[in-house]
């Protein structure tokens, strides 16, 4: 049966896969080709599904199989034997009507339950009666049901509050995670998860932590989210909200500001000046050789360059990285500009 079964199996390879399929043969060659083994398929199951625990490199000239539930040969953990030249099975003490077992060892499990989870063990015997043992495993999972979020205080104070939001559930060996506006919540120094990630503090709130969250929680097969909460962080409209990171940004774009008005300067400067300095031209030409074709427009455009420069520098302060693309028609020495204060 192995012999006759494993070249239809091959037989059934797409081109495609074949050299995925030779560079997974090389791998699993070296360890498994004496190596008796048992797969689970699929690897984790939904409750009520089947499950199929398929046996790999079986030893030659084999009389028969016996399947036992847990990882011990005895007689009362007998599943089902099998034996092969008279195609007989018998049916064990622990037997559940659920099984099958086929001529090449495998043995299905229809519907599993959660009491299905755990280990079963596999003889094989040859016509010597040596036989040998391997053991796998079924992992059976029920879809996880929806969790909820319980917060500490969903109206909160700026700078003042903070706010502890907790993930409830019933379900366990599950993950979590968090989503701010549907969003996986971007990880910030004031927020600490614990509890492995079921809570979530964040400490001070601050105005832009407004918004709803919602915890999601996952096993191998399912993942489930809860409604949204909403909080509500009160705060004075009249204080700008500070921070490190805040002054940070008001500094960086303070700099920037000051660069580009230097330049801007200085490329009003060369224009005005360009009169018939190529020397001068050279530096700005250098980024963009096109440039020297339209040396005629230059003066005409002088005007719109100021303005593009301007404009580059509103999107900076309102930190957009959208490039002007009004502006952008008109043919330049203010890209090189941007691009250099960019970096
Ligand atoms: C054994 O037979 C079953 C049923 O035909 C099949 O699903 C399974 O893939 C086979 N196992 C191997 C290792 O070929
Ligand atoms: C929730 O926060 C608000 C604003 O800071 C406060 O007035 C209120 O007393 C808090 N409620 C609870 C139950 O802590």
């Amino acid at each position: 049966m192995e012999s006759l079964s494993a070249p239809a199996h091959r037989g059934c390879v797409p081109r495609q896969g074949l050299l995925l399929a030779a560079s997974l043969l090389t791998f699993w060659s070296l360890p498994t080709t004496a190596q008796l083994t048992i797969e689970s398929v699929p690897p984790n199951a939904a409750e009520g599904k089947d499950v199929l625990l398929r046996v790999h490199n079986l030893p030659r000239n084999l009389m028969g199989y016996m399947w036992y539930k847990g990882e011990i040969v005895g007689g009362d953990l007998q599943i089902v034997s099998y034996v092969i030249d008279t195609q007989t099975t018998s049916l064990g003490p622990a037997y559940s009507h659920r099984e099958t077992i086929y001529p090449n060892g495998s043995l299905l499990f229809q519907k599993v339950t959660l009491q299905d989870t755990g280990y079963y063990t596999l003889q094989a015997v040859d016509k010597d009666f040596r036989s040998k043992r391997v053991t796998g495993q079924i992992r059976v999972y029920q879809p996880v049901g929806k969790p909820s979020i319980r917060a500490s205080n969903a109206t909160v104070t700026e700078h003042k509050d903070a706010v502890v939001l907790t993930c409830l559930t019933n379900d366990m060996g599950i993950s979590f995670r968090w989503l701010f506006k549907n969003q996986i919540l971007p990880h910030k120094d004031r927020m600490k998860l614990s509890q492995g990630n079921s809570i979530l503090t964040i400490d001070p709130v601050r105005r832009e932590d407004t918004g709803g969250y919602q915890c999601e929680i996952f096993n191998p097969i399912s993942s489930s989210k809860s409604d949204p909460l909403e909080l509500d962080v009160q705060y004075d409209p009249t204080l700008p909200s500070p921070g490190i990171s805040d002054g940070a940004i008001a500094g960086i774009v303070i700099g920037v500001l000051a660069g580009v008005a230097l330049i801007a300067a200085l490329v009003y400067f060369l224009y005005f000046r360009k009169t018939g300095g190529a020397s001068d031209q050279r530096d700005l030409t250098e980024h963009k050789p096109p440039a020297s074709n339209h040396s005629q427009d230059h003066s005409d455009n002088s005007p719109n360059k100021i303005h593009e420069v301007t404009y580059s520098l509103l999107g900076f302060s309102g930190q957009e990285s959208k490039k002007p693309t009004s502006a952008s028609p008109s043919p330049t020495g203010t890209e090189p500009v941007y691009a250099e204060i960019k970096k």
